[in-house]
């Protein structure tokens, strides 16, 4: 799943992971989304609430039926013994009636503060994109707080586009935040995932 000389890695949750992205998951909001999202919902992030809320989606992405269509992916420190996570990623098939069946969706992606800025969240990008890919999705979707610049900034550079869709949410019954919908292409049928330079160009060669 990951360069395995790459300094952060990214594997696929444990249960054991649980505690550790449920710090990460309310350290990363409070952080991110100071002053965009309401403060009670921000201050009820509470970890250990929040541990259980993960061991239940990381045994789904594991056991269900519908659960094996998702994925909990956690990047972590290669470097240090204790192989410590940094970040994580959570993906599935997309939400919305219109879209079912040939979309994917990034539902999650942070990296915690103190890793930010080092390989991190390109890395979860990837492998999350590779995780649909592999499904068979031809396309997907991220949303994003239309406040949220840097992570805007983060999906264009990596060829995700606004495609229109935006909605108003309240979270925890707050004031209005606005939320847009970014999308883009998965893997294009050639080349083969893992093919080398030589093998880039399409059968029958290019004109
Ligand atoms: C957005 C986020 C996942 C990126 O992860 P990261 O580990 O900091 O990013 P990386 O170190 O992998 O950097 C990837 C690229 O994004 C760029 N980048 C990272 N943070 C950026 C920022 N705040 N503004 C602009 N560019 C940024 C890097 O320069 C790098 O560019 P390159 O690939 O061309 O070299 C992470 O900063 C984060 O968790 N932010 C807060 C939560 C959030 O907004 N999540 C998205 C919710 S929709």
């Amino acid at each position: 799943m990951a360069d395995p000389a790459a300094r952060i890695q990214v594997r696929r949750a444990r249960l054991t992971d649980a505690p550790a992205l449920a710090r990460i998951h309310a350290h990363t909001w409070r952080v991110a989304y100071d002053g965009l999202l309401p403060a009670d919902y921000l201050r009820d992030l509470e970890p250990r609430r929040l541990a259980v809320d993960w061991r239940r989606h990381i045994l789904r992405a594991r056991r269900s039926p519908q659960g094996h269509l998702e994925a909990v992916l956690v990047a972590f420190d290669a470097t240090q013994a204790e192989r410590p996570l940094v970040g994580f990623a959570t993906t599935g098939p997309a939400r919305g009636r219109r879209v079912r069946g040939f979309a994917g969706e990034l539902f999650m992606l942070y990296v915690h503060p103190a890793a930010q800025g080092q390989g991190g969240g390109r890395v979860l990008f990837d492998a999350a994109r590779d995780a649909l890919t592999d499904l068979g999705f031809r396309w997907w979707f991220v949303s994003v707080l239309e406040a949220n610049t840097a992570a805007r900034r983060f999906y264009a550079a990596r060829g995700l586009q606004p495609d229109g869709e935006a909605w108003v949410d309240h979270f925890a019954g707050g004031e209005a935040v606005r939320v847009m919908r970014y999308g883009g292409p998965l893997d294009p049928v050639w080349p083969p995932r893992g093919a080398g330079p030589a093998d880039q160009s399409a059968p029958g060669g290019s004109a």
